[in-house]
This record gives structure tokens, sequence and C-alpha cells, in this order.
């Protein structure tokens, strides 16, 4: 699988790609926002729900299709997201990512590692007219610090 690290973590990401979490849409999201690798055309999409006070995050729910990287770290960060304070989202970085998944990616992988998190803080930052309004975030446009 092109991923480096101890046992636990690897066992870890299959277990998130066989069985993840918050997989499927939520029922009125805040925002939904779709993302892929155009290396690969594998996708993202993740459904946000945020508290009244908009400044936390409630839920989150992702369907996507690609490699075990890319839907673990999807189903990892929705578990972390939930709760989460929106300023520490957009906070979050690519390193943030790889020490979440635990295991030693390639700078070829990394594309995939970071494509739930572009996509979260993507839709985010469009929501709050932060961002132009992009149809499809993409790995490839350099807009954190991957
Ligand atoms: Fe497509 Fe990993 S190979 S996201």
């Amino acid at each position: 699988m092109g991923i480096g690290g101890s046992d636990m973590y690897r066992q870890q990401i299959l277990d998130h790609y066989k069985n993840p979490r918050n997989y499927g849409e939520l029922q009125d999201p805040t925002f939904t926002h779709v993302g892929e690798n155009p290396v690969c055309g594998d996708t993202i999409e993740m459904d946000v729900v945020l508290a009244d006070s908009e400044e936390t995050i409630e839920r989150v729910a992702f369907r996507g299709d690609g490699c075990a990287i890319s839907q673990a770290s999807a189903s990892m960060l929705s578990e972390e997201l939930a709760g989460m304070a929106v300023d520490d989202l957009l906070e979050l970085d690519r390193d943030d990512i790889i020490d979440m998944l635990g295991v030693e990616i390639s700078a070829m992988r990394v594309k995939c590692a970071v494509l739930a998190e572009k996509v979260a803080q993507d839709g985010t930052e469009i929501y709050f007219g932060e961002k132009d309004d992009i149809n499809r975030t993409t790995t490839e446009d350099g807009s954190d610090s991957t």
C-alpha cells in the first residue's frame, strides 16, 4: 500500500478504510463540498453541520471513492472534526494529518492524505465567504502548506 509505520497504525488505517466512520450523508448540512486528487481522480465529498453559533463543527459525514489513505484519512478526520472549533480546523496542516494517520507517507501519497482536510477547509472558507466559490477542491491548488 506504499506506507510505512508500525503495524498498529497500518491496521488502524485499514480498519478505517474498510469500516469508514461517518460515511454517508447528513440531513440539512450547513454546507457540502467536494474535492479530488487530480493525479488519480479519487474524490471526497463532505457534509458539515455547524453548531448554531457557527464557531464549532457539530457533525461531519463523507462519501468518497479512492485509495486506503484518502478514505481512512477522511474517516479519521470526520471523528476529529466533531466538536472542533472552526478556527482549529482552518489551522490544521499536512503535518497534523500525517500525525493523525501515524505512518510515514511518501511525497506522492501526501496528496491522498490531505484531500479530506482540504475539502473541509475549503468548504468552510467558501461558506464563510473567505474564499471564492470553487466548484471542486483539488490537491493541486497549493492553497495550504502541502
Ligand atoms: Fe487517489 Fe490516493 S491514489 S487519493
